[in-house]
């Protein structure tokens, strides 16, 4: 605390993001970050950009990188918001369009940036409990709110929300933006982004970072009306206007240029994903079943906590909350087939 900070500082909570160690040898399946790197169409584009250009200013429309997207999705390129990595697209999407002075609803357990983006914002938050069963129930959702927000897939749990019951929380909360983040989706989802021309108060974020292996470079986005689009590019021009560099913007487009190397990606960690599973459940684990790049899992007998520290010793990262009803999970990266083959022998060890 200090005399010179704004006083709501004193009070914000801060996300903490997974950790990233500079140990040697570290099997790192803490983050959900894909593992299997980016198509080589991608280096190529950035080594493309990496010229006397650098001295501009990158374009602060990002047009072609949303033209680009607008044609990969069959949408409007008003209808395309670009930021720097998702996070920063959610911080702008609770400023501009979640400040009704009634509460934001999400689920209990989620991703733990929404409470930080209420308390940057000053916005109450009202976590409405998962099932039993750790499932989004969309009836839940209806109740007086000043906008609703959920990942889908479910961060941490994995658990998909089929597009049905997503299409009845937006239809049940006309009067209210309802964000779907889908930084998890090409995992085995179906994105909402096909509904957007049917609902004004959809809004779809997406990210490079998890399916497109492109966690370093920054870049996410949101789709939906252009009239919640416009009401994002308001707060972005009065924050930062030119969020994504001349690298990510070339970069970002050479990704979605390059389907198959995506498609093939996705299906890898898909089908390790189901190796895990079949592996943990083995080894006496409750598996959620997942359509995101994790699994989330307890075991019987030992805690979350204790397991998370074991793994550690053996130079294996996974996450650990330390949160009600999730503490004895473990959220666990799929990563290449070689590392998870180290976690399930470290856990077999332990
Ligand atoms: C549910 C969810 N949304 C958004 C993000 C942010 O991703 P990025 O800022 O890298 O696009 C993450 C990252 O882990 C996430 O889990």
């Amino acid at each position: 605390m200090s005399k010179f900070w704004s006083p709501l500082v004193n009070d914000l909570v801060p996300y903490v993001p997974g950790e990233q160690p500079k140990m040697a040898n570290l099997v790192k399946l803490n983050t959900n970050e894909n593992p299997f790197g980016p198509s080589p169409k991608v280096i190529e584009a950035i080594q493309a950009e990496l010229n006397d250009n650098l001295r501009l200013y990158p374009d602060p429309e990002g047009e072609a990188l949303r033209q680009t997207i607008a044609d990969y999705h069959k949408v409007q390129p008003e209808q395309v918001f670009l930021g720097n990595g998702s996070d920063e697209v959610l911080a702008h999407i609770f400023y501009a369009l979640f400040q009704h002075g009634e509460p934001i609803l999400f689920p209990d357990v989620t991703y733990s940036f929404y409470p930080v983006y209420c308390g940057l914002y000053n916005i109450e938050a009202k976590p409405v409990p998962l099932t039993e069963s750790f499932e989004i129930n969309p009836e839940d959702y209806q109740q007086p709110n000043g906008g609703v927000i959920f990942p889908n897939p479910n961060a941490p749990t994995g658990r998909y929300l089929p597009l049905e019951q997503v299409e009845a929380v937006v239809q049940a909360n006309p009067d209210r933006v309802v964000v779907v983040d889908e930084a998890y989706v090409d995992f085995g989802g179906e994105s909402a982004i096909t509904l957007v021309d049917k609902y004004p108060n959809l809004l779809v974020s997406q990210t490079l970072s998890k399916a497109r292996s492109l966690a370093g470079l920054r870049v996410g986005l949101a789709i939906g009306h252009k009239d919640l689009i416009e009401a994002l590019n308001r707060v972005k021009n009065s924050f930062n206007s030119y969020p994504l560099d001349r690298l990510a913007l070339a970069g970002a487009r050479a990704a979605y240029e390059d389907e198959a190397w995506f498609r093939n990606c996705c299906d890898r960690v898909i089908s390790e994903r189901e190796r895990v599973t079949e592996a943990l459940e083995n080894l006496g684990f409750e598996v959620l079943p997942s359509k995101a790049n994790f699994v989330f899992a307890r075991d019987k007998e030992q805690s979350g906590e204790t397991l998370a520290k074991g793994l550690r010793e053996q130079g294996i990262i996974v996450r650990h909350f330390n949160k009600p009803r999730i503490s004895d999970f473990l959220r666990i990266t799929i990563g290449t087939a070689e590392q998870n083959d180290a976690l399930i022998k470290g856990l077999q060890s332990l």
